[in-house]
């Protein structure tokens, strides 16, 4: 049945949640309208993309950024967090190499946490698995290629690490810079469908490794987080900015969607693909060309189309590019996107845990008959089944 006609017939039925306001919170604000992202306090992510990625988990988490001298602290606080426990190193070492990277980032923080205990959410639990996230993602890049897992280095940033334990390298300056922005720029986005996921999840009681599991589950599709890897590879099947206008235009003529652009809320650019175009341009040039071409042609394309509704470049178009330069392959796209937003899950998770909030607990509408089949009278929208 179209959402159309149950939108006509019940004002308060909205597709998709489109537009209900479903929570508070102070950990992070979509303008859509008007093309901002703050972070707590009122921070726009212009402003905070040259932190290190410990100052924004700070800041999410404690609501402000630390102190220089706690800062130092916090940092090797976070450090800690990093090695893979007995539990995690088991489910590891139990996935085949064929695993789709974001299932094993699931199941391997899903047995980190099981031997951590059930634990109510709150901010130890969140840089324990913040901190260790990065690790798991790490581990299975290397298991299914056959190399060691390396040891995390408490001498490194988060991001450094990161790098570290990916290629097993001096971490290039540059290279830190670019996944630096990213991991900045995706910490955190209000209630994106990964985060309500785990804030229902939160809801009912249930622990923090939880809501994280449920939230990786729901990033991974196409139509989120997964819209990293799918813009990417449409990118590589242009080829060339030659080919922009053609690929646009027969896509569309298809009914296909183009990848990385439109967005529930944003109705202005996404100020976080403005970040990522200009980090792009740096890091990989040649993905850039091609990606600003079929941009030009898509946001002319798209506004003919809807003109009220501006289907603009979003965070995953340009993402690709920055994290194909730090030698991530594009299928492993959404597990570095998960480890740089879990600590706003977990942000959202315990703000509203500490709330006090109630069960995420909404209703349908029922479209099947009112009585059981064979039932004398019955009268449902399907038809009644009596004489
Ligand atoms: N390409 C072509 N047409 C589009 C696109 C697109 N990327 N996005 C929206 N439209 C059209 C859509 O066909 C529809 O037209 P009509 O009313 O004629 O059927 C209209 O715009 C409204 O689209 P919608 O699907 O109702 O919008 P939504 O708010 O439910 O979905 C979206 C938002 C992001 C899922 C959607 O724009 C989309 O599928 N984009 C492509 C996937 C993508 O890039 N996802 C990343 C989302 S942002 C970051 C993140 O979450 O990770």
């Amino acid at each position: 049945m179209s959402t159309a006609g149950k939108v006509a017939e019940d004002p308060g039925f909205r597709s998709g949640l489109e537009g209900v306001i479903v929570a508070e919170t102070a950990i992070s604000h979509v303008d859509g309208p008007n093309g901002r992202l703050l972070y707590r306090g009122g921070n726009s992510i212009e402003s905070v993309v040259d932190r290190s990625y410990e100052d924004i988990v700070h800041l999410l988490l404690h609501g402000g950024f630390p102190e220089p001298q706690a800062a130092t602290a916090f940092a090797a606080r976070l450090a800690g967090g990093r090695p893979l426990n007995a539990a995690a190193r088991a489910a590891l070492e139990g996935l085949p190499c064929a695993a789709e990277p974001a299932a094993a980032l699931r199941t391997i923080l899903s047995a980190h946490g099981a031997a951590r205990g059930v634990r109510a959410p709150d901010v130890p639990e969140a840089l324990a698995l913040t901190a260790v996230a990065p690790t798991a993602v790490a581990a299975f890049h290397r298991r299914r290629r056959g190399l060691p897992e390396l040891e995390p280095r408490a001498d490194l940033g988060h991001v450094a690490n990161f790098l570290h334990l990916l290629h097993g390298e001096a971490p290039d300056p540059r290279q830190v810079r670019w996944l630096e922005a990213y991991f900045t720029v995706t910490a955190d986005h209000a209630l994106s469908p990964s985060t309500f996921t785990a804030q229902v999840v939160g809801s009912t009681g249930s622990d923090l490794t939880s809501a994280i599991v449920a939230a990786i589950g729901a990033l991974k599709g196409p139509a989120h987080g997964g819209a990293t890897t799918e813009a990417t590879r449409m990118l590589d099947r242009v080829g060339d900015p030659a080919n922009a206008e053609a690929f646009v235009l027969d896509l569309l003529a298809r009914g296909g969607r183009l990848m990385g652009f439109g967005h529930r809320e944003y109705r202005r650019y996404d100020p976080r693909a403005r970040i990522l175009a200009e980090v792009c341009r740096e890091a990989n040039p040649r993905y850039h060309a091609v990606a600003a071409a079929v941009e030009a042609v898509a946001e002319r394309e798209l506004a003919a189309r809807h003109p009220d509704r501006p289907n603009l470049t979003n965070v995953d178009y340009f993402a690709g590019g920055v994290l194909s330069a730090v030698g991530i392959p594009d299928d492993e796209f959404v597990c570095v996107f998960a480890a740089a937003r879990l600590v706003g899950w977990a942000a959202h998770v315990i703000e509203y845990v500490e709330r006090g909030e109630r069960i995420v607990s909404p209703a349908s509408r029922w479209l099947g008959p009112d009585q059981e089949p064979g039932v004398r009278g019955a009268t449902g929208r399907n038809g009644g089944f009596g004489c």
